[in-house]
């Protein structure tokens, strides 16, 4: 008989529990590691269940580089813990469309029945995009190493942003991809694999002239729903999804998959997963929230999918830590502990404000440097790694009329993505956590996490000041931050 300790609404309970839950939780936009500890490196990421294990395909960025890391591979049974199998498709010096300075994105990867073989599709080009082709490389096993095999033009045409869709009820695989930014182009695809999966069959819808990228399919019992993003670069914006009852339409209008301005809750979209277990399917959603300041960084948001066939609605819906049963199909938001900037003590220049969306109508502002800062005391810690989120507001989208670029809402705007705040527990200087907040708008709280060690008993602090992004000492606004329980 296993105990496990779980937390509700802030109150410490001893439950029996006839087997041990979830190892671990999903923490969208968290610093993932894999089972060696490093950062899981697989961006732009897509997913093939194989024999019940779960293998994640995506971009292996190097540091300090846009392109040229090749494919990597990890493998999960749960979907939260992830073991590093190296390079699928590793980069060739001198290749044509595999070289280090290739463009090799948004790979996936499926199963041959009559080749036998594992076949991986991704976009090819070159570091300019001028090539727009697919390519086409493949393995005996799922983790590879695969082999190229060509590189090509989809039914003669220009290739971008790539997707791939396998039907459960039939097993026919479908490429998605926006034909590129030409005035010509700004269509989205999708087209028929061979029986083989080795070549284009015939396109079966084009989505036209919505000028979408990042595209993906998720299949209910009834519907398709196809979601893709804007194009505004590694800057997020605002996800749609259109539905069908069939793969050739007719298919909807589109319509914004998450709450507006959030921009899918800073992440863009590139893969869905569906997840039948013995109770229940779950719907994932599969995000990207690139980083362009350190793209190797790039964090990622996968959130459940809240579907309903007969409403003919789908929103991608945020949690900051849930629990998965991959056995089961379902999920569970984990509850936390939430300690409000309203109660916080501030220092120096940070002050308290009105600002009637935050948690008590008051937001933390002001938060610079090390001596203007933020601390949330009476913390309830257990002494073991927790997840913290921190609830904030980073309003540099009003603009900074010093800086370059200046505001993404006004004429030539660049956005600078982020502000950078120190996290400190227990007044302990000497470990010093760095805190991401990319911008979210005004009057938007979004959150981001990190792991934190605090002390058992209810007397830990956290205080939080401003690091340096390139610019400023600023960190974001605060309204709140949300203590959740050990992963068991
Ligand atoms: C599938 O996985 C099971 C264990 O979960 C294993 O016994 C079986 O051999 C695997 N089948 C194949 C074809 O790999
Ligand atoms: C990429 O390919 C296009 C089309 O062949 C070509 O015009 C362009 O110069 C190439 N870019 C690089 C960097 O090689
Ligand atoms: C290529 O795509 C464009 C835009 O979708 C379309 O007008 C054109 O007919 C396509 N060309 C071919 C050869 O399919
Ligand atoms: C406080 O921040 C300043 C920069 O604003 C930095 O030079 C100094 O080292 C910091 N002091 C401590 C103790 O972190
Ligand atoms: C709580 O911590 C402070 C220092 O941060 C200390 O002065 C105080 O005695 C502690 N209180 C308890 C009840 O442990």
């Amino acid at each position: 008989m296993f105990y496990s300790k779980l937390w509700v609404s802030g109150g410490l309970l001893l439950l029996g529990a006839a087997a041990v839950a979830q190892a671990k939780y999903i923490v969208p936009g968290a610093r993932w590691r894999d089972t060696d500890g490093n950062l899981v490196n697989a961006h732009a990421g897509s997913i093939l269940v194989d024999n019940g294990t779960f293998w994640w395909f995506g971009e292996y960025k190097i540091e300090g580089q846009e392109e040229g890391g090749g494919v990597s591979v990890y493998s999960s049974e749960d979907l939260a813990t992830w073991t590093h199998h190296g390079l699928a498709l590793e980069p060739v010096e001198g290749h044509r469309y595999i070289s280090p300075s290739s463009i090799i994105q948004r790979p996936k990867v499926v199963y041959s029945e009559p080749t036998g073989q594992y076949h991986m599709w991704w976009h090819a080009d070159n570091s300019s995009y001028g090539l727009l082709l697919q390519g086409l490389a493949t393995a005996d096993t799922v983790a590879g190493p695969y082999t190229f095999v060509d590189a090509t033009a989809p039914l003669g045409n220009w290739s971008q942003d790539f997707g791939m869709f396998t039907d459960y009820k039939d097993g026919r695989s479908y490429a998605l991809y926006s034909n590129g930014d030409s005035v010509r182009g700004r269509d989205v695809y999708l087209t028929s694999y061979n029986e083989e999966v080795t070549g284009l069959d015939a396109v079966v819808h084009r989505f036209d002239k919505f000028d979408l990228e990042a595209p993906t399919i998720i299949q209910t019992d009834k519907s398709y729903y196809a979601l893709m993003s804007h194009k505004t670069g590694y800057r997020p914006n605002n996800v749609v999804a259109f539905r069908a009852d069939s793969l050739s339409g007719p298919w909807s209008q589109p319509w914004i998959v998450s709450p507006l301005n959030t921009r899918t809750f800073n992440s863009q979209s590139g893969f869905t997963l569906r997840i039948t277990g013995c109770k229940g399917t779950t719907y994932l959603y599969l995000g990207d929230q690139w980083d362009s300041n350190s793209l190797w960084e790039s964090r990622y948001i996968w959130l459940p999918i809240n579907i309903d066939d007969n409403k003919k609605t789908l929103a991608v819906e945020w949690h900051d830590v849930y629990d998965l049963n991959v056995k089961t199909g379902s999920w569970r938001p984990v509850e936390g502990k939430e300690y409000h900037g309203k109660d916080a003590t501030t220092s120096g220049n940070a002050f308290k404000q009105e600002a009637n969306f935050a948690s008590g109508g008051v937001i933390v502002t002001g938060i610079e440097g090390n001596d203007s800062t933020v601390t949330f005391s009476g913390i309830e810690g257990t002494g073991k790694p927790q997840w913290v989120s921190f609830h904030y507001q980073n309003t540099d989208d009003m603009g900074f009329g010093d800086q370059p670029g200046g505001s993404p809402d006004r004429i030539g705007g660049s956005w600078q993505l982020r502000r950078v705040s120190s996290v400190v527990v227990n007044g302990n200087t000497e470990s010093v956590e760095t805190l991401y907040q990319r911008d979210t708008h005004k009057g938007i709280v979004l959150s981001t996490p990190l792991q934190l060690t605090l002390e058992e008993g209810s007397n830990n602090t956290i205080t939080v000041g401003g690091l340096f992004n390139g610019f400023y000492y600023k960190g974001a606004d605060l309204d709140k931050i949300v203590v959740y329980p050990p992963e068991s």
